[in-house]
């Protein structure tokens, strides 16, 4: 093994254990007797931490409105606990807004920035009373001002992703000249042009995208406002990161240099300013714990199997997630490819992670597990999905 391979998976090991005890000890009285279950595969989540987490958003971001971006966790505890300290929420579907209905938030909190959308779902969104819509293109509008006549829109721009884990500007966004062409278009067919919002990527921790897109949006303000279109909003997205396997930006700079920006690109602030948070209010609030159920030296690799996978709770994995693991052993390290449950050989969570030899049997925990895990889940090959116990 190469000296510097070492060095790292070492640094790397030490990062997940600091974090572990970390997590373990900012919890003491609440989480010791969780750590054990006898069933696997199992996520804590810690709803006091996503609580504080809202709070510490809210407090930074204090212009702002925040809108949970449902996707990242639909648990009923977690959308019940936001809905109690008073967070807005950003959902794509009927069951998304379904959910956050009868955990008793109000309709005037609820906006949904996915910018191409089910008929049946703006349907019912415009049932309960929803007013507030993405849009991207020409095609959008069409269904919305039939669906949702004099609506309110807000445009979303391709902005950089570069330096998030989880990049998502190739699917949706426009430029600045397209975006004012549907404004205007959205403008004709009678609906509301309120404002513009973009996405950075998740787990960004890139502070220069929001920079360009502070100032794309700057930009199409000023040229809508001069074809007499006065936009009102601006939507800056998610892209909060969380600590995964290294340290991540905070939300406090994040702000500090956000807020600096509005106060140069717009020296008159919009009437409103939303952001929409998912990973960086939920993410590092959850441990998955899983057991080692194999183990095998293949093709010169030592293979670590683990009774969850890329199908029912790792998704991200196959992306850019890499996430912190730790056991609780002692020893010379070595260097392990972690496999998932299934059958497929798609199913690899990890490669290059560095730890003791675990036996057969052992606890695997999985940090910053809480955001994106159990809402892809599937039980592909018949294995469940982790089951949730929030404390
Ligand atoms: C429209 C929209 N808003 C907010 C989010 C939440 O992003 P993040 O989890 O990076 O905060 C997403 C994530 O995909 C999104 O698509």
């Amino acid at each position: 093994m190469v000296k510097n391979t070492a060095n790292l998976g070492e640094v790397r090991f030490n990062f997940a254990k600091k974090y572990f005890k970390e997590f373990v000890e900012e919890r003491r009285g609440r989480i010791e007797k969780l750590l054990k279950p006898s069933e696997t595969p199992v996520l804590l989540m810690d709803l006091e931490g996503v609580r504080k987490k809202y709070l510490q958003v809210k407090y930074n971001f204090s212009e702002f409105n925040v809108y949970y971006a449902v996707k990242a966790n639909d648990d009923e505890g977690v959308i019940k606990t936001l809905a109690e300290v008073g967070s807005g929420f950003e959902v794509a579907s009927t069951e998304e807004l379904k959910r956050v209905l009868s955990a008793g938030a109000r309709v005037e909190k609820i906006i949904s920035s996915n910018p191409v959308k089910p008929p049946e779902f703006i349907d019912f969104a415009y049932s309960v009373g929803m007013r507030t819509f993405a849009i991207d293109s020409f095609a959008e509008v069409d269904k919305i001002a039939r669906i949702a006549p004099r609506s309110k829109v807000y445009v979303r721009l391709a902005v950089p992703n570069e330096g998030s884990d989880w990049p998502l500007s190739r699917k949706f966004g426009v430029s600045v000249d397209k975006a004012l062409e549907i404004l205007e278009y959205a403008n004709s067919k009678g609906l509301i042009t309120y404002g513009i919002t973009f996405h950075v990527g998740s787990q960004c921790n890139n502070l220069r995208n929001w920079f360009i897109a502070i100032k794309l949006s700057a930009e199409l303000w000023e040229r809508a406002r001069a074809k007499g279109l006065k936009l009102q909003m601006l939507n800056i997205g998610g892209g909060i990161p969380v600590r995964y396997n290294y340290e991540s930006l905070r939300v406090e700079d994040i702000a500090y240099y956000v807020k600096g920006l509005l106060r140069k690109y717009f020296p008159i602030q919009p009437y409103e300013l939303q952001i929409e948070p998912g990973r960086g209010i939920v993410g590092d609030q959850g441990l998955m714990i899983t057991r080692v159920i194999g183990k095998a030296e293949r093709g010169g690799e030592n293979w670590l199997y683990i009774d969850t996978g890329v199908f029912n709770g790792l998704a991200e994995a196959l992306g850019g997630i890499r996430y912190p693991f730790y056991l609780e052993r002692e020893g010379e390290l070595k260097e392990w490819t972690v496999g998932g449950v299934s059958c497929d050989s798609m199913d690899v969570v990890a490669k290059g992670v560095f730890l003791p030899e675990p036996e057969v049997g052992d606890y695997l925990y999985i940090l910053s597990a809480g955001a994106y895990t159990t809402v892809y889940a599937s039980n592909f090959n018949g294995f469940p999905k982790p089951k949730v116990i929030n404390f």
